[in-house]
Order: C-alpha cells, then sequence, then structure tokens
C-alpha cells in the first residue's frame, strides 16, 4: 500500500468517525432508496452527508457540523439557502393555491424576463435541465428531419444525456455522434462526415460536469460556422453557464445558439428547467399555427408552469440576479479562481485549477486539462484526499473538485476557504 492509499483508509476512517448520524441515515435510506438517495452525483466513498439545514452559504448536518458551502448545489444554489426575497414572494404567491392547473399571468412575466435576458425569441419551461435539453434536441430533429445529434465528450445534458466517458447505456436511444470537445479538426471532419444526417449539434460553453473546461472561443465559432453550413440547428446548453456575464457564457465566446436550454439557479431552489431560441423553431409548438413538418408539437408537462418555479423565477432574474448583478459576480469569480490559482501553486502538490467566472474545479493533476479524456486523466486517490480533507476542515465542495461562488458568499468566507485548502495542501503535501 502507498503512503498516500494508506492515508487515504484514515482519512475516510476519521470521516466516518466524525459522522455517525449520517451513516445511520445512509444506511436506513438504501433500505427503500437504491444508493441511498436519487441524485448518482452525490455519492462518494465511505457515504455522503445528510444534512439538516442550510442558511446563506453555510450548511449544517444531521451531527451537528456546519460547513461552508462552495458548492453551491452544483450551480443551482447560486443564490445561497435562503434567499428571502424568493421565499417570501414564493409563500405568498402560494398562501391561497398551489397549482392552478390552467394558465396563470406569472408565466408569462418569467418567459418575458428569459426571452429579454437571453435574447429569445421564444421559450418554454419544464421541469429539469434534462427535460429542456430533451425537448430542444427533439425541435431540432422535427424542425430538420433528420435524427443525428452531435454531442461532446465529457458533455452532461442531464440522466439521460450523459457522455462523460462517450456514451452511456442508459442514455435516450438517438443517434448520437460524440465529438472531441475543443479539437475543431476532428470535429469539423465528424461535421462533414454526417453533412445533411445531422440534426442538431448540442455543446456547453464550458464542460461543467466535466471539469469546467471553457471551450476556447474559436472552437466554438467553428463548430457553429461547420454545423449550420450543413443545416444543422446549434444548441447551446447553458444548464450551468447562463449566470455568467450579461447574457450567458455563449454570447462571450462570440456565439449565438439558434436555441439554449436553462436550468438549475433560475427556479431560486425550486425545479426548472427551459429551452428557448428562434421562433421559427419555437412556433413549431405554436397550436394555432401549421407548426412544423408534423404540425404543432404537443409538449404537455403538468408542472412546466407550476406557480412556485414561475414565481421564483421572475424573482430571481427580474429582482436578485439582474444582469449587472450577474456581471459583477462573474467578475469576482475570476478573482477567486486567481486565488485559488496562488494557493495551489504555493505548494508542490500536483494541483490544477480550470473554470471561468463563479464556476471552477480542482483537478489532482498538472497540467490544468482542455478536455474531458486529460480531466479523466488524475490521480484520483489524491483528489479524494483533497475533498475530504476540505469536509475535515469545514468546507463543502463537490467530490470531483467543483465549487461555485454563490451571491451570499462573504469575503470572509471565501478567505476560509482558500486557508482550508492551503491547509489540506500542506497535510497531504507533508
Ligand atoms: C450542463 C447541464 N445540462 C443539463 C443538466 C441537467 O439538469 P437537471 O439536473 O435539472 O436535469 C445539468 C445538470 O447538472 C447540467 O450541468
Amino acid at each position: 500500500m502507498t503512503t498516500e492509499s494508506f492515508r487515504l483508509v484514515r482519512v475516510r476512517q476519521a470521516f466516518g468517525d466524525r459522522n455517525p448520524n449520517s451513516r445511520r441515515y445512509f444506511e436506513s435510506a438504501r433500505k427503500v432508496l437504491p444508493g441511498g438517495h436519487s441524485r448518482t452525483v452525490l455519492t462518494h466513498p465511505p457515504f455522503p452527508l445528510v444534512f439538516a439545514s442550510g442558511e446563506g452559504a453555510t450548511l449544517t448536518d444531521v451531527d451537528g457540523h456546519v460547513y461552508i458551502d462552495l458548492l453551491g448545489d452544483y450551480t443551482a444554489g447560486l443564490l445561497g439557502h435562503s434567499e428571502r426575497r424568493v421565499l417570501d414572494e414564493v409563500a405568498s404567491a402560494l398562501s391561497s393555491n398551489a397549482s392552478v392547473g390552467g394558465i396563470h399571468p406569472t408565466e408569462e412575466k418569467l418567459a418575458s424576463l428569459m426571452c429579454n435576458r437571453f435574447g429569445l425569441d421564444r421559450v418554454r419551461f419544464t421541469n429539469s435541465g434534462t427535460e429542456a435539453n430533451l425537448m430542444a434536441i427533439t425541435t431540432a430533429r422535427l424542425a430538420t428531419g433528420r435524427t443525428r445529434v452531435m454531442v461532446f465528450h465529457g458533455g452532461y445534458h442531464g440522466g439521460l444525456l450523459y457522455f462523460a466517458t462517450g456514451q452511456a447505456p442508459w442514455n435516450a436511444p438517438y443517434e448520437f455522434v460524440v465529438a472531441p470537445y475543443n479539437n475543431p479538426e476532428e470535429t469539423l471532419k465528424l461535421i462533414d462526415e454526417n453533412g445533411h444526417h445531422l440534426a442538431a449539434v448540442l455543446v456547453e460553453p464550458m464542460l461543467g460536469s466535466g471539469g469546467c473546461i471553457p471551450a476556447n472561443p474559436e472552437f466554438l465559432q467553428a463548430v457553429f460556422a461547420a454545423a449550420r453550413k450543413q443545416g444543422a440547428v446549434v444548441i447551446a446548453d447553458e444548464v450551468m453557464t447562463s449566470r455568467h456575464g450579461p447574457t450567458g457564457m455563449a454570447a462571450l465566446l462570440g456565439v449565438r445558439p439558434d436555441l439554449t436550454t436553462f436550468g438549475k439557479y433560475i427556479g431560486g431552489g425550486f425545479s426548472f428547467g427551459a429551452f428557448g431560441g428562434a421562433a421559427a423553431l419555437m412556433d413549431q409548438y405554436d397550436t394555432s399555427s401549421p407548426g412544423g413538418q408534423s404540425g404543432p408539437i404537443a409538449h404537455a408537462g403538468t408542472f412546466n408552469n407550476n406557480l412556485a418555479t414561475m414565481t421564483a423565477g421572475t424573482v430571481v432574474l427580474g429582482e436578485v440576479f439582474t444582469s449587472s448583478v450577474a456581471v459583477a459576480h462573474t467578475a469576482r469569480g475570476e478573482e477567486f479562481r486567481r486565488l485559488l490559482i496562488d494557493v495551489v501553486s504555493r505548494n508542490g502538490v500536483p494541483i490544477s485549477v480550470t473554470g471561468f467566472g463563479s464556476m471552477m474545479s480542482l483537478h489532482a493533476r498538472t497540467p490544468a486539462p482542455v478536455d474531458a479524456t486529460q480531466a479523466a486523466d488524475r490521480d484520483s486517490i489524491l483528489q479524494e484526499l483533497i475533498f475530504l480533507g476540505l469536509l475535515q476542515r469545514g468546507i463543502y465542495t463537490a467530490p470531483r473538485g467543483m465549487i461555485n461562488l454563490s451571491l451570499v458568499h462573504t469575503d470572509d468566507q471565501l478567505a476560509a476557504g482558500l486557508e482550508a485548502l492551503a491547509d489540506c495542501l500542506e497535510a497531504v503535501g507533508s
């Protein structure tokens, strides 16, 4: 056994000893929930923490430990855990009724906010980012009459659209063409080869789950141009990245998608997804018009316009996370990533940092990865030692190294995160 793996055994043991209540809840949950919960991403050895509550940028677990939350629910928690403006407005909206089972004015209000903010002609709501992407693919397939969809190695567009390691056997049964991210030569070749069979190209402006690896602007611009030349619909998955800059990350990289998908933070903590873009594509859903080749697309969904989410979304975009707040938050994230890079470069431990704006990731490898293959090629023991080491020091991040700044982190909390990382790196490097 290497020194590193011996150390990991001890750190896991200490984690288990520190968290007896989490362990008990987790073991009990496994009897009724395969794996102990319904979000695979939360899994890590020896068992994940169980949380009792959250407030601002902190979380309290069932053993009474308080953590500074540097994960921000994988970007959905942009507002922190207790943004009063959202919670109070939702409570007020729900004081007389829950879902009305019909049309209500808040849906149009949120749609207008989204169209104005993100430059969409039209938008439709779903319950998750996964559904938004499935619907965007469907929109493109029906508009073009074509079947193939280009995605990227390391991309993640939802539970049924998982390309971390290429194709996954549980993916929705579309004809996917998996291209290499940030590799224009290979990707353009594949676009040419698939030519008029290609209905859509679906791409994240930054691989989120794949390790916070931004697209090179030239790569993205070349892919958009080549796809358009072949008549394919270009879809940007901004489920995570629409928080960057005034109108999302695609615009910052100099591209304008035909369709964009959204999710996460816009729902203010409630289930949310949306897809929108060009009227010519979106009007396939207009039941008063002829629609596309097969007539209007029927897109129902009991909770698509649910009152809680629609209300929360209007407060998020209309009051809390305005364009100017988004610009400032992106800049604050850039600054924090620079400080993270300072911390890791002062230490001899081979860690790199990637990201853009308020989303970033620690990788137990150097140099920093530029695609998913490189991101996967890391020291998994060191990665886990850092994750568990940060937890031990009261800092909650993702097992894979992801960090997302929320609007409510104080400067002191961010400084505490940097200090904990420095301390942790010193311990693993010794
Ligand atoms: C880029 C991206 N697209 C889509 C999704 C799926 O969203 P949801 O979890 O709401 O289904 C995610 C979730 O992490 C994501 O990161």
